[in-house]
């Protein structure tokens, strides 16, 4: 797929079919993840991709399973009803979207700065690259014909993947990804648009 048709067809997906993966294909879809802009050169990233479904629900087991729809009415930072509509999709699907993917991917990175406690902007170099490399994985997943969706860990979600995965407490899980083949029937939420002519600006604000 061609790279402009990868980043404008990439979504969340949330609905996955049983298919699974190819290792090599899972490998290509990572090393791209390894091709993205690094703050201090390091890369010292790690990537833990779990398809097993056993070790998928004990590392996912903190995320709530039972969200629903009203969940998202109190939910006070939501302005929009396009937002709202979306969240409303998603809210409900923060378990099934990783336990039914074909894999989950736990993006690691070393807490190299206090990134909850900033002093300054640079602080947050480490996690900014993380989410580059984390959104070439996503634009590569989508070359291959795959889909994927992140949660951010809530809560003790973090702790509860790190215990059961033996992730060392120096490391940071960013987000969940899981990936798969997207079900032909696969929600697409609805975005709120966008009006480029009045947020590319040239030459001055
Ligand atoms: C930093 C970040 C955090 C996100 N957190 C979640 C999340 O916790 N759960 C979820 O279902 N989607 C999450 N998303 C996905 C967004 O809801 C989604 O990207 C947005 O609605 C645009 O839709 P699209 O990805 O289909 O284009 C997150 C995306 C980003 C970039």
């Amino acid at each position: 797929m061609e790279l402009y048709e990868a980043i404008n067809t990439r979504r969340s997906i949330r609905d996955f079919t049983d298919e699974s993966i190819p290792e090599e294909t899972m490998k290509r879809i990572l090393e791209a993840a390894y091709k993205a802009p690094a703050n201090d050169h390091f890369r010292d990233w790690h990537f833990i991709v779990v398809s097993d479904k056993e070790i998928m629900k004990e590392a996912i087991e903190g995320v709530p399973k039972n969200l629903t729809e009203k969940d998202v009415d109190s939910m006070t930072f939501i302005s929009d009803p396009v937002q709202k509509e979306c969240y409303q999709l998603a809210v409900p699907k923060q378990y099934k979207m990783l336990y039914n993917a074909a894999a989950i991917i736990i993006p690691l990175m070393k807490k190299k700065t206090d990134i909850l406690n900033p002093r300054s902007l640079s602080d947050l170099n480490c996690y900014a690259s993380m989410w580059c490399a984390i959104e070439n994985l996503w634009v590569a997943a989508t070359s291959e014909g795959y889909g994927c969706n992140v949660r951010i860990p809530l809560g003790k979600e973090e702790e509860t993947a790190k215990k059961s995965l033996g992730i060392p407490d120096n490391y940071l899980i960013p987000c969940f990804m899981g990936i798969g083949r997207p079900a032909p029937n696969a929600i697409h939420t609805k975005q709120l648009d966008v009006d480029l002519n009045k947020q590319i600006h040239w030459n001055e604000f």
